[in-house]
């Protein structure tokens, strides 16, 4: 911009000083060079006539001055077309002897030249003629300056400045197209970072997948004949009690009163109806447990299912609920968890990346959390958007680091318990489905993570 006002400034100095130079030089030159040529043809006029005139006076020397109808008849033959002039002769006493008179308008430009004798000055000859032609040329010719000139300046004003301009919007396209390469070197720099990322954590998972799968199935396969033994021996119970019972009754009609006052004895030292009602709730307690962990393995297989990666129709507050069993063990002790769930339509999405963004939110919420805290996990369905809000009362994320923390191993959590990944994982997956992660938190109160994915998108 600076070159620009530089450049204008010279331009508009230059142009000007030649506009001016044209409207003072052209009419000023024209002036005097038409003057002296008027002057000079006045000169050779006066002398002509003066000539004749002279003829006239040699003739009759004497009595010259009083042939003024002669002279001017002879004065009057003199007349130019064209010219307006004013033709004066004196005697030797400057008295008017005759005249061709025209009414001149002034200013005027008069030549004087002698009347001679024999050698001698007898008179003058006097010719007049008005400038004011002249100047109205000069005039027009200034006019003609002035327009030129005004042609000059612009054309000198504008012109520069034009090829300027076109100069500096080739360089700023030049630049527009430079910044967006560079931005397309940026995305596709962020993208093989965050390709580079997720295939690390693809990696960090699909070991974890192997590793839980190993374990789902060296546990699923005891897990199995322990359930099923215990369904056996709850039936061997019942039938045990019930045979225990069948038998107390027929030992009251047969047996002689000592022996059934030392069984009943026996039955009360070691508390057998106690052990017999208690044996139902250890096999129906155990069965919960052997069901518990079967579905805790059946988590684990969902979970390291060797996916590629499709997509399938899925319940995401399903999702939610099998996430949640997974994590239980690391929720239970710091928080109690409030669940809060919308009726939802299918989501099309990758279980296992689902599984892997609640996870992670749900871990960081219970990292945050010191002690006695509350989780509350709610979903709803609005505007074709499914949100699922993950909300603590940890610690909060400070304002300074909270446009950090989707960035790819940025954490403040200890070596080895954070890796850094598991929001840029989080956030690259929902956006892969074109959604979006915001983030609410206040220091001291508490965070909310919501996940919002469009349903019509997929
Ligand atoms: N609910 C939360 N409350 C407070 N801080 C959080 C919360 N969630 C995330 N953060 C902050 O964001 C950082 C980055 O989280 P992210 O999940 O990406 O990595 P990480 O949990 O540190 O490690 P990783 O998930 O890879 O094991 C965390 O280290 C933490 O400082
Ligand atoms: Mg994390």
């Amino acid at each position: 911009m600076d070159n620009r006002l530089k450049i204008t400034s010279i331009t508009t100095w230059i142009a000007g000083a030649i506009a001016i130079a044209m409207t003072i030089l052209l009419p000023l030159g024209y002036f005097s060079i038409s003057y002296q040529y008027l002057s000079g043809s006045l000169e050779a006029e006066a002398e002509i006539v003066s000539n004749i005139v002279a003829e006239l006076i040699n003739s009759n020397p004497d009595l010259w001055q009083f042939e003024k109808m002669r002279l001017e008849e002879l004065l009057a033959r003199r007349m130019r077309f064209n010219r307006e002039e004013t033709i004066r002769i004196f005697d030797s006493k400057n008295k008017l002897v005759a005249e061709r008179d025209k009414p001149l308008k002034r200013p005027l430009m008069t030549r004087r030249f002698d009347l001679l004798d024999s050698g001698s000055t007898v008179g003058k000859l006097e010719i007049s003629c008005s400038l004011v032609p002249l100047l109205l040329r000069s005039g027009f010719a200034a006019l003609l300056g002035l327009f030129g000139g005004l042609i000059i300046f612009i054309t000198l004003r504008i012109l520069p400045l034009r090829s300027v301009e076109q100069a500096e919007k080739t360089l700023w396209e030049t630049n527009r197209l430079l910044e967006e390469k560079n931005r397309e070197i940026e995305t596709a720099y962020s993208e093989l970072k965050a390709t580079q990322v997720q295939l690390l954590q693809r990696d960090k998972m699909a070991s974890i997948g192997q590793l839980a799968a190993g374990v789902a199935h060296e546990i699923n396969n005891p897990i199995g004949f322990v359930n099923s033994n215990l369904c056996t021996l709850e039936k061997y119970v019942a039938k045990i009690i019930d045979f225990i019972s069948a038998q107390g009754e027929k030992l009251t009609s047969c047996a002689t009163s000592a022996t059934l006052a030392e069984l009943s004895g026996k039955r009360k030292s070691l508390k057998i109806d106690y052990v017999l009602e208690d044996m139902k709730h250890l096999i129906s307690e155990s069965l919960d447990g052997t069901s518990r962990v079967q579905k805790i393995v059946q988590d684990l297989k969902t979970f390291s299912r060797n996916d590629t990666g499709a997509d399938s129709l899925i319940d995401v507050n399903t999702c939610l609920e099998s996430t949640i069993n997974m994590v239980w063990n690391e929720i239970k002790y710091k928080a109690t968890l409030q669940r809060d769930f919308g009726e939802l339509p299918q989501l099309k999405f990758n279980p296992q990346q689902l599984n892997q963004v609640f996870i992670n939110l749900l871990i960081n919420a219970t990292h945050a959390i010191d002690k006695d805290g509350t989780i509350t996990v709610r979903s709803r369905f609005e505007d074709g958007l499914i949100r699922v809000a993950i909300s603590d009362t940890g610690c909060g994320i400070p304002e300074d680091i909270r446009a950090k923390i989707f960035e790819p191993f940025f954490t403040t959590k200890e070596v080895g318990k954070g890796t850094g990944l598991g929001l840029s994982i989080s956030f690259g997956i929902i956006k892969k489905h074109g959604g979006e992660i915001e983030v609410t938190s206040e220091v001291g109160k508490g965070t909310t993570f919501t996940v919002l994915v469009p349903v019509s998108a997929e």
